[in-house]
């Protein structure tokens, strides 16, 4: 399973990186915003720097939402750098976009997906990845993880070779959920990767390792 950190703020970036567990990054205009980063030179410099920090899969989101457009700044992103995967909104003209920047082997990551019908169809037109939204989902009582667990098995059923990027993850159990269900990526806030980590068993039994391992060694 990959691990993508959802997030354009770098230092989380590399913080993710040194943990040595990171496989990209997942960006989208409102995370770019986030960040202060606004203008198009502002932008492009932006990716540039994620890509210098992390190993491959960074997702640049197009903000055009017509067909010539979507291309024109989708094949723009992808020359930046081998590492960019252009991220590609679930609408007609986003399809249709996908379809040809695959045939001209441009990565693409469908974004904005909330149902197994968008999901096919994306698999249809050759995206690389397909991004349900499952927290926004769960937000609005509706089991994001069903639909993770129907995109696997639709996907599964015809052999596509689009990988499921779990998106809008919230937590933990959210990646774990995901890892059980087959999802073959996930991206999340660098807080719910780390919270990975965190047991109170581990915590105390390192804290009794220790101190047992002081008692004995003040004893010789
Ligand atoms: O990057 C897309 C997605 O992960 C957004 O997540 O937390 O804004 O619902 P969120």
């Amino acid at each position: 399973m990959k691990f993508f950190i959802d997030t354009a703020n770098l230092d989380q970036i590399k913080e993710a990186q040194d943990l040595g567990v990171l496989d990209g990054v997942t960006t989208n205009p409102s995370l770019m915003a986030k960040e202060g980063i606004t203008g198009d030179a502002n932008v492009i410099a932006h990716y540039k720097a994620i890509c210098a920090i992390v190993d491959d899969n960074v997702s640049a989101e197009v903000i055009s939402t017509t067909y010539d457009e979507i291309i024109k700044e989708g094949e723009a992103l992808a020359k930046l750098d081998p590492k960019i995967v252009v991220k590609v909104p679930m609408i007609k003209d986003g399809v249709k976009a996908i379809k040809y920047l695959s045939s001209k082997g441009i990565r693409t990551n469908c974004t904005l997906i909330f149902s197994a019908g968008q999901a096919l169809l994306a698999a249809k037109a050759g995206a690389t990845y397909v991004s349900p939204f499952l927290g926004r989902l769960d937000d609005i009582s509706t089991d994001g993880l069903q639909l993770i667990e129907d995109i696997r098995l639709i996907f599964d059923n015809y052999g596509y070779p689009t990988q499921i990027l779990a998106a809008s993850i919230r937590g933990p159990l959210h990646i774990v959920n995901c890892a059980k269900l087959g999802a073959d990526v996930i991206t999340g806030p660098l807080s719910a990767i780390t919270a990975l980590l965190k047991h109170p068993l581990t915590d105390s039994g390192l804290a009794q390792f220790l101190a047992d391992h002081k008692k004995a060694s003040e004893a010789k």
